[in-house]
């Protein structure tokens, strides 16, 4: 299977990985695009990817190489569900969800950073729940 994550403008992830029948991973190849930490961070990660891949373990923290690490391994798990995922989260403002998602992955980790960074939640609060659901998600790799 072949996983690609791209942030516009910043970090990239592709990987391709060949699982047995058994689902171990036998063959994984992972490039990353980005700065020097972030591609120590999958210089580091790649050597994880063998062995059965229900034991790939979850890269924990909220750096954007953590972020976007947890998001490959929950993609090659098949678990990846973000909480939202209509285009446009704020109607009010007209912000993409997109927009929004990339804030969240590059330091914007509450809905007070969300708002400054993007103007989402600034006028009927209305999508407040579904900004603060993103933030929980990215962070918690669980919705
Ligand atoms: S829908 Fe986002 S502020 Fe109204």
């Amino acid at each position: 299977m072949e996983v690609h994550i791209a942030w516009p403008g910043r970090e990239e992830l592709k990987a391709r990985v060949e699982l047995d029948q058994k689902n171990n991973i036998v063959r994984a190849e992972l490039l990353g695009i980005g700065g020097p930490d972030f591609i120590q961070a999958v210089s580091e990660f790649r050597m994880k990817l063998r062995g059965p891949l229900s034991a790939l373990p979850l890269p924990q923290g909220v750096s954007a190489q953590a972020i976007m690490l947890r998001e490959l391994v929950l993609r090659l798990k098949g678990e990846w569900s973000p909480p939202y995922k209509d285009d446009e989260i704020c109607h009010c403002r007209a912000v993409p969800t997109q927009v929004v998602d990339l804030a969240i992955c590059t330091g914007a980790h509450t809905p007070r950073e969300v708002s400054d960074l993007t103007a989402a939640s600034t006028a009927c609060g209305t999508c407040r729940p579904d900004v603060e659901a993103m933030i929980n998600y990215r962070l918690k790799g669980t919705p």
